[in-house]
C-alpha cells in the first residue's frame, strides 16, 4: 500500500498520468524490422508455455495442474476463463476463478495467458452463459442453408456480440485492476477456435441480406478489388470469406472492447485447415465439417487482419506429426504483421523437434496442450497415440528458461537460428554473418563417417551470433562446429577456437561453469541429451598461410 502510494505520488510529481505512465508498463508486442518480441516488464520475454484442461481452471483442480506446470518448466500457464461461470447470471460477474488462477501463478512464479472461452469454443458456442443457451430468439444462433439452429452463435447478430463485448471488457477491467501493476497476465486469448462447426456460413434472414449487399470497404480496400458483392469478390469461396469476415470482425470488437479496458496484447487461436489425405478426390478440406468455417485459417489470414485490426497475433494450434506441415503453418504466419506463437500442441514425441522449428522462425512463445492430464497407464499404447510425454517437453523448457530474455533479444534482432534433425539430414549447416556452423545429429560421432542421427528424430540445435565470431550455443542429440564461410573470404584465412565457456545465464548475466576443451570441442561442441547448459564459444580468424616461408618453399 505504502509502495503504490509513493508510485502515484511520483507520478503525479512527474505530471503523468496513470494511464501513461502504466501503458508504457503494460506488455505489449514489439516489431523490429518484421520481426517480434513480447514484452514484459521492460523486457523480451519468451513464452515456455503449459496449457492446462479445458476444464481446470476450478479451485479442485487446479492444485494437479500446477504441479504438472512446475514438471516441465513452463514460464507461463494458459488457462481457461469460461464466460458460463463468470456471468452465470446476466450482468452480474463473478471473477472468483480469475482471481484464484492469478494469485496461484504468482505463488508458482508463473506468467499467465487467459483464453476467453466466450461465444466460440473449438467453432462452437458451448461455453456461452445459460441465459443465452436457452434464448436463441434474443440471441440467435448461427442456421444452416437448410435452416437447422446450429449450436454456434451468429457471428452476424449484433446482440451476440453487444453480450460478448460487455463481458469480455468486465473481465479486463477486472484484470486491470487486480493485475494492471503487477502484469500476471500476459496476454489474452480472444475466444477459442473460432468459427462454425456445421456450416460454412450462417443462412439466418440477416446474414442472408448482409451476403447479398457488398462486401466491406476496409475488406475491399486491403485486398486491393472494387467493392463489389460477396459472390463477384470471392467467386466460389465467397461463403467462407463472409463467415471469415463477419467472424474477424465480431471478434475484433470484442478485443477492441477488452483493450480499452486493459489494452493487453490478444491473440486469437486457430483450429487449422489439414490437408485431406483420406479420399482422392477430396484434396481440400471443406469449411465447416473438416475445420471451423470462418476462422483464421491459412486462406482467410488477410481477410482478418483487415477486419479485427485489434487481434495481435493469429496462432495456428497444431495437432499433427508433419513437421513438413509444421513448418509450411510456420512460414504462413509468420507475416510482417503477424509474430508466430504456437499456442497449442501435442504434448507428445514430436514437441521437442517442433519448439525448436518455432524458436528458428521468431516465436514469441509455444505451448504444449492438457499438460495436467494424469498420466497413461502404461507407457506403449500412449506412445503410439503420441501423447506418451517424453522427456523433451521438460528438457527444452529446463535448459531455456533461464535465458528466456536473451533468446527473445536475440530473435528479435534477427540473430538467432536453428537446426532439426530430419531423415536425411543428419548433417546441416546454418549460415551467419563470417561463419557457419555445422551441424552434426546423433552419437557416436566417428571420423569418416556421417552422423548417425538418433532413432526418433530427436537432434536440434540452436546457434545465435552474439558478435563477430562469437556464438550462443544450446541443443540435444547435436554436435556443433564452426568453420568460415567463403563470403568471408575463407580460402586465404583460417578459424579456431580461442574460448568456449559451458554455462547459463542467470538473472540475466552469463555464468560460466567450466572451460572446454580437448575431447569437448575438438570435433565440435557436444549437446547430449538431458544438457542444460548451453555453450558461449569465441571463435578468431588467422592466415592460412605464412606467405614468406610459403614462398621460399615454393619450387
Ligand atoms: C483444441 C482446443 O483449442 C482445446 O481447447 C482442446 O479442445 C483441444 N483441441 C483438445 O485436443
Amino acid at each position: 500500500m505504502k509502495n503504490r502510494a509513493f508510485a502515484l505520488l511520483v507520478i503525479a510529481i512527474l505530471g503523468l498520468s496513470c494511464s501513461s505512465a502504466c501503458a508504457q508498463d503494460t506488455p505489449h508486442l514489439e516489431k523490429r524490422d518484421g520481426r517480434f518480441a513480447l514484452v514484459v516488464d521492460g523486457k523480451p520475454f519468451l513464452m515456455l508455455g503449459a496449457q492446462i484442461g479445458n476444464s481446470s481452471s476450478w479451485p479442485i483442480s487446479l492444485p494437479n495442474a500446477w504441479t504438472s506446470l512446475e514438471a516441465i518448466h513452463a514460464n507461463t500457464v494458459e488457462a481457461p476463463v469460461y464466460w458460463e461461470q463468470v456471468e452465470t447470471v446476466h450482468n452480474t460477474f463473478d471473477f472468483t476463478n480469475v482471481d484464484l488462477l492469478v494469485n496461484q501463478a504468482r505463488e508458482h512464479h508463473l506468467r499467465l495467458v487467459l483464453l476467453w472461452f466466450g461465444t466460440w469454443k473449438n467453432g462452437q458456442n458451448h461455453y456461452v452463459p445459460e441465459w443465452i443457451k436457452t434464448d436463441p430468439k434474443t440471441y440467435p444462433r448461427e442456421i444452416t442453408a437448410y435452416g437447422k439452429l446450429l449450436d454456434v452463435m451468429s457471428p452476424n447478430s449484433p446482440t451476440n456480440l453487444e453480450a460478448d463485448k460487455h463481458a469480455f471488457a468486465a473481465l479486463m477491467h477486472h484484470v486491470r485492476e487486480i493485475d494492471g501493476t503487477r502484469h500476471t497476465v500476459i496476454m489474452i486469448q480472444v475466444e477459442n477456435e473460432s468459427g462454425s462447426v456445421g456450416s460454412v456460413r450462417d443462412y439466418s434472414t440477416a446474414a442472408q441480406q448482409s451476403f447479398d449487399g457488398e462486401i466491406a470497404a476496409e475488406l475491399a480496400s486491403a485486398l486491393h478489388i472494387r467493392p463489389a458483392t460477396w459472390s463477384k469478390a470471392f467467386g466460389a469461396d465467397a461463403d467462407e470469406s463472409f463467415a471469415a469476415y463477419s467472424t474477424a470482425h465480431y471478434i475484433g470488437e470484442v478485443a477492441k472492447a477488452g483493450k480499452a479496458e486493459y489494452p493487453l496484447p490478444m491473440y486469437c487461436n486457430v483450429w487449422i485447415a489439414y490437408p485431406v489425405h483420406a479420399l482422392e478426390n477430396r484434396d481440400r478440406p471443406s469449411a465447416g465439417q473438416e475445420y471451423p468455417s470462418g476462422g483464421p485459417q491459412q486462406a482467410d489470414i488477410t481477410i482478418w487482419k483487415a477486419a479485427a485490426p485489434s487481434v495481435d497475433v493469429l496462432a495456428p494450434d497444431f495437432y499433427s506429426d508433419d513437421s513438413v506441415l509444421f513448418r509450411d503453418i510456420l512460414a504462413t504466419y509468420h507475416r510482417a504483421d503477424n509474430p508466430v506463437f504456437i499456442p497449442e500442441t501435442h504434448f507428445g514425441a514430436s514437441f521437442g523437434r517442433y519448439f525448436f522449428y518455432a524458436l528458428g522462425s521468431g516465436a514469441i512463445g509455444f505451448s504444449p496442450f492438457g499438460v495436467d492430464r494424469p498420466a497413461p497407464a502404461t507407457a506403449a499404447p500412449a506412445a503410439a497415440a503420441g501423447e506418451n510425454r517424453p522427456p523433451n517437453p521438460a528438457e527444452n523448457f529446463a535448459l531455456f528458461a533461464p535465458m528466456v530474455e536473451q533468446i527473445a533479444q536475440l530473435n528479435l534482432e534477427g540473430k538467432l537460428q536453428t537446426a532439426v534433425e530430419e531423415k536425411g539430414s543428419e548433417r546441416q549447416t546454418l549460415h551467419f554473418d563470417g561463419a557457419d556452423a555445422v551441424i552434426s545429429f546423433g552419437f557416436p560421432q566417428s571420423d569418416g563417417n556421417v552422423p548417425p542421427g538418433t532413432p526418433q528424430l530427436q537432434g536440434r540445435a540452436m546457434v545465435a551470433q552474439l558478435g563477430p565470431l562469437e556464438f550462443l550455443v544450446a541443443g540435444f542429440d547435436a554436435s556443433v562446429s564452426f568453420r568460415l564461410n567463403t563470403a568471408a573470404g575463407a580460402q586465404n584465412e583460417q578459424i579456431e577456437i580461442l574460448k568456449a565457456e559451458e554455462g547459463m545465464y542467470i538473472n540475466g548475466s552469463w555464468q560460466t561453469s567450466r572451460i572446454l576443451n580437448g575431447d569437448q570441442t575438438d570435433r565440435g561442441l557436444n549437446f547430449h541429451s538431458g544438457t542444460q547448459q548451453a555453450v558461449r564459444i569465441r571463435l578468431h580468424k588467422l592466415p592460412l598461410y605464412d606467405e614468406e616461408v610459403r614462398r621460399l618453399r615454393q619450387p
